[in-house]
């Protein structure tokens, strides 16, 4: 009878070029690019010991959460052909966020990536499989898409595209990045922080429908491309201006949709607004994007950081910002297996 304990650190990460649109399974309508945040952390503890059936507890933040315990075990449920040892282990989950529960950034990222490092300890002390980053990435894909590009730093891309051995069916790090992107700040200015009106999955639901999909996933493609390209010569002013345009266009597709949703807060444009002219008046290089939601991520090179948070402590004294960079991936602080 094996039993034991495992804990990850595992972060969240933050689209320059977005994934919007997916197929069955996660399978992801276009390719997408991501920086890896450092600060931005789940930490996930799981106790298993061997049993006759499948039995599965969750704990959020010390409490038990009967929601997202539903969302996991059903995604647990999902794996049973990947993971058929699974059908005879007890799971208690206990998981943790670094950053503040109401703070409205999305923490599916960081939540399943760790959960599916666990699962790959546990497939390699079942089945004797090898655990592997990239097993990792792929058992991610199936709990939250955008949660495959969380298991490697500094930069991932996922989705079948421009480069070599690239796949819709998980995440890899890209090789060739410039320094200046490797410690890139990312301040997360905090607009609202209550629960969307559309969640993503209904959102990529949309775009089945959407008149303009075609053409965003043809420019997705060339978008990925040029982000590419930029991250290898260092091109801030590059990446910076494309990830913008990204940003919109995500909101443009909400926009735009059969069923359009809006999901930008008045202050959200604000803050967009104020970095444009705080960029243009100050020749500093800080550049926004969003996810789906009405937060604000700021992403600038490291040595204009002082500037960067004076302009924000100027501007939006009373808005709750999270200072963040990119960093190298997960990291498995713990594990203990008894026979
Ligand atoms: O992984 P999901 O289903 O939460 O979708 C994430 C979608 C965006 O955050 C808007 C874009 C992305 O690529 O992360």
């Amino acid at each position: 009878m094996k039993s034991g304990k495992i804990v990850w650190q595992s972060p969240s990460n933050i689209a320059l070029v977005k994934y919007w649109g997916k197929r069955d399974n996660q399978i992801p309508c276009n390719p997408s690019v991501s920086f890896t945040l450092k600060n931005a952390l789940t930490t996930t503890e799981a106790v298993f010991e061997e049993s006759s059936s499948f039995q599965f507890e969750l704990f959020f933040e010390g409490h038990r959460n009967p929601k997202f315990e539903e969302r996991v075990k059903k995604y647990l449920i999902s794996l049973e052909n990947d993971l058929p040892f699974l059908k005879n282990l007890k799971l208690t989950i206990d998981t943790k966020n670094s950053f503040p529960h109401s703070a409205g950034i999305a923490s599916s990222a960081s939540s399943f990536s760790s959960f599916a490092l666990i699962l790959n300890d546990l497939e390699e002390i079942f089945t004797y499989n090898k655990a592997d980053l990239t097993r990792a990435s792929y058992l991610s894909r199936l709990g939250s898409g955008s949660a495959c590009r969380s298991l490697f730093g500094p930069v991932v891309s996922w989705g079948e595209s421009s480069l070599e051995d690239s796949t819709d069916l998980f995440g890899s790090p890209v090789k060739n990045v410039s320094e200046v992107f490797k410690n890139f700040r990312d301040a997360i200015i905090v607009i609202d922080q209550g629960a969307k009106s559309v969640s993503s999955s209904m959102g990529h639901k949309l775009m089945n429908e959407h008149p303009f999909a075609s053409h965003r996933y043809e420019q997705a493609q060339m978008h990925h491309k040029m982000a590419l390209d930029y991250l290898s010569k260092g091109d801030v002013k590059g990446l910076g201006e494309l990830m913008e345009r990204e940003a919109l266009m995500l909101h443009g597709l909400m926009l735009s949709s059969p069923s359009p949703f809006i999901l930008m807060k008045p202050q959200s444009i604000e803050v967009i607004n104020a970095v444009k002219e705080f960029r243009e008046k100050n020749k500093i290089p800080v550049y926004f994007t969003l996810d789906a939601g009405p937060n604000i991520h700021l992403l600038y090179p490291q040595d204009v950081e002082k500037e960067v948070q004076q302009f924000i402590k100027n501007n939006f004294p009373k808005l709750h910002v999270l200072f963040d960079e990119v960093g190298m991936g997960p990291k498995r602080t713990l594990i203990e297996v008894m026979e």
